[in-house]
């Protein structure tokens, strides 16, 4: 059984190179074809979905296959502008511009991953556009450059639309500048592959996993309001690969993480006992 390996993706993602190994992604339908022609056609894209259904393995995965580096951004309401595109550092020999990722990202032609692009200010979005139409340019006020975009640069930024943000949405003016690709769970057969690579469990314990998850998903319409996504899924199955009974795992994995209220605690509690006889 092949390790998980996210982590070294991650920390190869996150410093801006190439992945040295394939990071494991199971598509659920069309989505690496679209991804590539979105890249060909130099078209910026908007991954939308749950939490913890494959949006950021997708990402480090067509980096990857493209050859492109990645530089992720995890994006909050604090990001500036600045922090982006880059300031002047004040040294002991005078002062000194340093790039942003973004910045780094649009000279070097890598693929610009922007992680929850909706907790960032509406000052430091706008910054994206002129990245996203014909232009391609990155204007940078400070030092009063211009950049083109590298031809392999492409801007993405993942999107998760379940969340209820009254106050908080995307402009018309920046959602229209991407293509947006729909995320969801994989098909049932998809996820179980997935949970028996990636949390390290034989086909039995995989199967009884999501099917135990497809069911919890279902609460949704009984009050659930966060349904269980593939990534507790696969903590579950990591907790009982090293030896957790199966219904600790389950409660300490993906029931308690997913609500407190005592009503819908006890409902998953029967489900997980269904699950696991
Ligand atoms: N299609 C898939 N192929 C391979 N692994 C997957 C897939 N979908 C989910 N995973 C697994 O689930 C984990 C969570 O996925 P990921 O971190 O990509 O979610 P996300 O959509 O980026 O979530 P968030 O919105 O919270 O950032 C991954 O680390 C990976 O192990
Ligand atoms: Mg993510």
């Amino acid at each position: 059984m092949p390790e998980p390996d996210a982590g070294l993706h991650g920390a190869a993602a996150a410093a801006g190179g190439v992945a040295a190994t394939e990071p494991f992604y199971l598509p659920a339908g069309n989505e690496v074809a679209l991804f590539e022609q979105c890249h060909a056609r130099q078209l910026a894209v908007m991954l939308k979905g749950p939490t913890g259904c494959g949006k950021t393995r997708f990402i480090e995965h067509m980096a990857w296959r493209l050859g492109r580096p990645l530089v992720t951004i995890a994006c909050h309401d604090d990001l500036s502008a600045s922090d982006l595109i880059g300031r002047f550092l004040i040294r002991h020999d005078g002062t000194a511009w340093q790039d942003g990722p973004l910045t780094r990202a649009v000279r070097e032609g890598a693929i610009c991953y922007l992680d929850e692009v909706v907790e960032a200010r509406q000052d430091t979005v706008v910054v994206l556009h002129p990245l996203t139409d014909y232009r391609r340019m990155l204007p940078i006020d400070k030092t009063g450059e211009t950049i083109e975009a590298a031809p392999g640069f492409q801007l993405v930024v993942s999107y998760n639309p379940g969340y209820q943000r009254m106050l908080k949405d995307l402009k018309p003016s920046t959602r229209q500048r991407f293509v947006a690709l729909d995320f969801d769970f994989p098909p049932l057969d998809t996820e179980v592959a997935i949970v028996e690579r990636e949390g390290a469990a034989n086909h039995a314990t995989a199967h009884a996993l999501v099917t135990l998850g497809r069911r919890l998903r279902g609460l949704q319409d009984r009050g659930l309001a966060e349904v269980p996504s593939t990534r507790l899924l696969i903590a579950a199955a990591r907790l009982i690969a090293s030896g957790i009974p199966e219904r600790d795992a389950c409660m300490a994995a993906i029931v308690s993480p997913l609500s407190d209220e005592a009503t819908l605690v006890g409902a998953m509690h029967d489900l997980v006992d269904a699950s696991f006889i």
